[in-house]
């Protein structure tokens, strides 16, 4: 049992699908997995174990922001956890990056001071397991979907007062902005374990374009579909 976990370690399977919204891993785990058992209803953030095509693997909901996510990811570490992947959305940067671009993220910046503390006040690089970002380019090639690989931003402010500071991140060739990647991998590269992030887009910051909610749901689809291969 961990505090915001209420599970023991033989309920948590060696990789995690990390979606933030605890109700997506709950539509995860009835949609994809069989013999499901929820372990953990702490504070609403659901958790789920089962199994996919023969193989354990769990879902955990990880709230918004790095300090929530770093929450989870820590304790499932804890508990045994050897492969993350997180299943989410993003703000695109680029006005090609149409709403449904599926992104994978080699690395992550971040506004965020999470990591500042840990180094020092240096810049420490977030970074993907490079064998997991393999493994969800190929499968994502099988799979007839194109992908996007590059950088994104970790941002610690949905909404920003300053409404031209992603250009800057723009420029340097950041794809989108979310908010938990740069913890993910962080705290996954200290326990030598796996991360990595998948999203779709969901908003374009340059076009203003809104996913809808069944846009959402399709895209949400397509991410599972590439996650669970790597199961
Ligand atoms: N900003 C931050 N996080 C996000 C966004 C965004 O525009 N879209 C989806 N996650």
């Amino acid at each position: 049992m961990t505090i915001h976990i209420s599970a023991k370690p033989q309920d948590i399977a060696e990789t995690v699908l990390l979606p933030g919204d605890p109700l997506r891993a709950r539509g995860i785990a009835e949609t994809y997995l069989e013999d499901v058992v929820c372990y953990s209803e702490v504070r609403g953030m659901l958790g789920f174990t089962g199994t996919w095509q023969g193989k354990r693997v769990s879902v955990q909901g990880t709230g918004m922001g790095m300090p929530s996510t770093a929450i989870y990811v820590h304790e499932l570490l804890a508990l045994g956890a050897r492969r993350l992947i997180r299943v989410g959305t993003c703000g695109a940067y680029h006005r090609h990056l149409d709403i449904g671009s599926l992104i994978i993220a080699m690395s992550a910046c971040t506004d965020s001071a999470i990591n500042r503390h840990i180094f020092f006040n240096k810049d420490y690089a977030p970074t993907a397991s490079f064998r997991l970002l393999q493994q969800a380019v190929q499968v994502a090639t099988e799979q007839g979907l194109e992908v996007q690989v590059g950088s994104v931003l970790s941002s610690d402010a949905f909404y920003n007062s300053q409404t031209e500071h992603w250009k800057t991140w723009a420029a340097y060739g950041v794809l989108g902005v979310e908010m938990e990647t740069a913890a993910l991998y962080t705290l996954a590269a200290r326990q030598q374990a796996e991360a990595l992030t998948i999203l779709t887009v969901s908003d374009n910051l340059v076009t203003g374009q809104l996913a809808t909610a069944e846009e959402r749901q399709n895209n949400f689809d397509k991410m599972a579909g590439i996650a669970l291969q790597l199961v």
